[in-house]
């Protein structure tokens, strides 16, 4: 059978490699894929943009396609689900009206408040000068979030009035975000680490991934702005078994139930970002898909047969779905194109992928690059993310880490303390 999966960064690479030690999948098809997705066993690229609903369903039509699989979080948002549904193709991800948990954050919060799960507290404007108001009543620190989405950029964690200030300025005035920046929800600075806990879910059952942990700051020490993710490893041991059955069952439950309450069935991947102070956990945001780049050490600890998985979310049997990981730990390094996340060159050269691979139980999954002929090149901020599996956690940052160095491209750059605040833990 063939797979369609819709998306072109190191989590769809990851998807793509993982389905494709099914033994019944042929060929997955990536829309549009990436230069990793091109040559990875079992996989195509076609060059169906994401957003083109009409060429994705002729070509499910066309090909043959047992089951859709979608990884970013746009066309969830703008239906793709319903609209394959409707032309009875099978489908993995959220509808539309579910997918509203990560579209809209002041949705999010309202379901969040109405479920009773611990969130910041906040309140939502859509005017400009009563947000100003709120804000110098509150003081800093204090959240700015467009509620729309922007590709992760909506979120200001200011920790003055005056960068408050420019943030909703941004937003309502300049309208950087269009109409995502329609309204904004305004929520108390909260102080933590963060956690990722990503579960399957077919609306009613819920299974939990094994926990991770995401770097966002572009720098060592968690210094500089924020990106799509430098680097992830699993397990996180800031998720004690207490917060783990905690974020199951306070958290991922309630939301299921919320939704459901309100005619909405939620099926496929619910991501939960925490932040944990102590006993004390609260969820920043929900997202209604994979993690970037989550997935890629998450799904090196998956034995289970991940097509299976999707099966059940969609026919809602996931209650007899019994999910194996390996106990080994994971690590996950995002090497950088130079400037990243701030402007960046495309189109270097990248050597020493083969080399990398050969050292061990290591993936190089590709992110931002593609081919030109036979040469590997550089094509996005994210490049690749290198990440390898060992038998406990020291040595495999030592293995993720002595893979990167086999890889070369003009201005890398990456995070040289991916997995620190675990080994700190242990
Ligand atoms: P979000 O997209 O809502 O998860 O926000 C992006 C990032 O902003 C999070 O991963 C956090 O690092 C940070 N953030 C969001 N909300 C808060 C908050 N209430 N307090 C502190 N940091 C936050
Ligand atoms: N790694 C953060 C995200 O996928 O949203």
């Amino acid at each position: 059978m063939n797979i369609l999966l819709i998306g072109s960064g190191g989590r769809e690479h990851a998807i793509a490699w993982k389905l494709a030690q099914n033994e019944s999948i042929q060929t997955i098809f990536c829309a549009p894929g990436n230069g990793g997705t091109k040559h990875e066993i079992k996989c195509k690229n076609t060059e169906i943009k994401p957003d083109d609903f009409d060429a994705l369903i002729k070509f499910a039509k066309e090909n043959n396609i047992y089951m859709t699989v979608v990884g970013p979080e746009d066309p969830l948002a703008l239906g793709i689900v319903d609209r394959f549904e409707n032309e009875g193709l099978k489908i993995f991800g959220p509808r539309k009206d579910a997918a509203k948990i990560e579209a809209s954050k002041a949705f999010c919060k309202e379901i969040m408040v109405a479920a009773g799960i611990p969130t910041a507290f906040y309140s939502e404007f859509t005017d400009f000068e009563e947000a100003k108001k709120y804000v110098l009543e509150k003081g800093a620190p204090i959240v700015v979030k467009a509620d729309g989405l922007a590709a992760g950029k909506g979120v200001t964690v200011a920790s003055t009035i005056d960068e408050s200030i420019k943030a909703l300025e941004e937003i309502f005035i300049d309208k950087v975000f269009g109409d995502a920046g329609n309204r904004v929800v305004i929520e108390e600075f909260l102080k933590g680490e963060e956690a990722s806990f990503l579960a399957f879910t077919d609306g009613k059952t819920v299974i939990p991934m094994v926990s991770s942990q995401d770097h966002k700051p572009v720098f060592d020490d968690d210094k500089g702005p924020n990106t799509g993710g430098m680097g992830a490893y699993s397990p996180a041991p800031i998720m004690t078994e207490k917060l783990y059955n905690f974020a199951l069952n306070k958290i991922a439950y309630p939301l299921v139930k919320e939704l459901k309450k309100r005619n909405i069935t939620y099926k496929g991947i619910i991501y939960a970002g925490l932040m944990i102070d102590g006993d004390n956990v609260k969820v920043l945001e929900f997202n209604c898909r994979f993690g970037d780049p989550e997935t890629q050490p998450i799904l090196m600890r998956l034995e289970s047969d991940l097509l299976e998985i999707f099966d059940a979310c969609i026919n809602q049997t996931l209650d007899k779905v019994n999910i194996k990981w390996y106990n080994e730990p994971t690590v996950c390094v995002v090497i950088a194109s130079g400037g990243y996340p701030k402007s960046y060159k495309k189109g270097y050269e990248i050597t020493g992928i083969t080399e990398a691979e050969k050292l061990g139980n290591v993936k190089v999954f590709h992110a931002g690059t593609k081919f030109e002929g036979d040469k590997l090149v550089t094509n996005g901020g994210r490049v690749l993310a290198v990440t390898a599996r060992g038998e406990e956690l020291k040595s495999t940052i030592k293995l993720a880490y002595s893979s990167v160095e086999k890889i070369y491209f003009k201005d890398m750059h990456f995070r040289k303390d991916i997995a620190q605040k675990a080994l700190r833990r242990l």
